[in-house]
């Protein structure tokens, strides 16, 4: 087309001359939209439900197994399903060689962070399972079981190898939690450690359109592969804003360091408007449904630890309480999980892959759930750029 062409929008395109940028909607993050429907899960002001389930509820009663059943096949196990499921899980906590060769190759490499390395593992699986480019109903529930099985054991693999330790086997005699404890530390966690972790689980489980399980769902909606979406929806996690956030809520605590610098810690915090990690959340304007119940758990654990492991929660406790008198915001689940994991010796680098060890059965959920009634996701942008102009 020459330079001096006149530019003729075809048949119901937008005139981009009249085109207005909107500062509200650049800002917005889609905020309060309504993106599509689910009956996986429901985040609301009042409650949170896993499929008709509180979270209160699940986190009281339930396993992670459980959950994971629910999330994944949509209804509560009966004693049978459960067993059989498990045993499944179990059988194949295994890895491929070559999953595990390149945990090890990756994991000391300077620039590779654990949810760097697990993002890789999980894209290899991929390579290796019989199922990757069956998008069917039957095949996306077999991979998201696999994967579920095998997330543990790749964290548990990498922590091996970071520590310069032999690789830890799966213990076929333990629990999802209390097996990936056991492959990450090298010992046997106690009962209680064992539930703390069981419970954290189910409270990551799944959150609707979180921008992971979204990132999950736009890819899936392609009809793309499972450990596909499972991938990009790793690298989403991956930042501080979302799950990454429990690593950074840690790593403040640890900055602040003692009891007494919790008020100069807080008053420059202000100052200089820094946002504090493990606060805040889009939806939830009055508190995180999931925060009190891993912060109860938690601190009780600490509690029989002793004043090493306390010593967070009180800490956690007087920025909590500052927070909330100055700025009326609120602990997302991410601010207790820092203080608990920590309290149960856990590398911090670890805490956002133990997420994704739990939140792969939302995503699978939702993967599910797309490919089984799918619409491509492709909305439109509001074009806020010059008019057309002569190249
Ligand atoms: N620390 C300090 N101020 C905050 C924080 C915070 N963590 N969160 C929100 N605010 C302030 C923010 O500065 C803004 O103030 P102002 O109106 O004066 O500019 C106001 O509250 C509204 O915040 P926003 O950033 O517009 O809220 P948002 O809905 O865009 O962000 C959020 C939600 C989670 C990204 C944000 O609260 C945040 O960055 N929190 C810290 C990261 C974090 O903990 N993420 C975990 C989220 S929940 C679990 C998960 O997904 O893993």
């Amino acid at each position: 087309m020459s330079s001096t062409a006149p530019v003729k929008p075809a048949s119901g395109a937008v005139n981009i001359t009249t085109a207005v940028a909107n500062p509200d909607l650049k800002s917005s993050g889609l905020e309060g939209l309504v993106a599509g429907k689910t009956a996986i899960a429901s985040v609301l002001q009042d409650k949170l439900i896993y499929r008709g389930y509180t979270i209160e509820d699940l986190a009281e009663h339930a396993t992670f197994e459980e959950v994971a059943f629910l999330l994944l096949v949509g209804h509560k196990p009966s004693a049978d399903e459960l067993a059989k499921f498990k045993a499944e899980l179990v059988a194949e906590r295994d890895l491929h060689p070559l999953i595990t060769e390149v945990i090890q190759k990756t994991a000391k490499l300077p620039n590779a962070v654990p949810m760097d390395v697990l993002r890789t593992a999980v894209s290899v699986a991929g390579h290796l399972d019989a199922d990757c480019q069956d998008t069917s109903e039957a095949a996306n529930l077999r991979k998201a079981k696999r994967l579920t099985a095998k997330i543990p054991t790749m964290i548990g693999h990498m922590q091996n190898v970071i520590d310069g330790k032999p690789i830890i086997a799966p213990d076929k005699m333990l629990g999802h939690a209390a097996n990936l404890l056991w492959m990450m530390t090298g010992k046997k966690p106690t009962p209680d450690q064992a539930h703390v972790m069981d419970v954290s689980l189910i409270l990551y489980a799944e959150h609707d359109f979180n921008a992971s399980t979204f990132t999950g769902r736009v890819i899936s909606s392609t009809m793309s592969d499972l450990h596909g979406a499972v991938t990009g929806a790793i690298a989403a996690l991956k930042g501080p804003l979302h799950g990454g956030a429990n690593e950074e809520a840690m790593e403040m605590l640890k900055e602040i360091g003692t009891l007494e610098n919790v008020v100069p810690f807080m008053k420059k915090a202000f100052e200089t408007k820094r946002k504090l990690m493990g606060f805040g959340h889009r939806v939830y304007k009055n508190g995180d449904h999931r925060a009190p119940i891993l912060h109860k758990l938690g601190r009780s654990m600490a509690e029989k630890i002793g004043p090493s492991a306390l010593k967070w929660f009180e800490i956690g406790e007087k920025v909590q309480q500052i927070m909330l008198d100055e700025k009326k915001i609120w602990t997302n689940v991410d601010f207790p999980c820092g203080m608990t994991y920590f309290a149960m010796g856990i590398p911090v680098p670890q805490y956002t892959p133990i997420f994704v060890a739990s939140r792969i059965t939302g995503w699978s959920a939702h993967v599910i759930e797309q490919q089984a009634n799918n619409r491509l996701i492709r909305p439109i942008a509001e074009y806020a750029g010059p008019g057309i102009r002569a190249w």
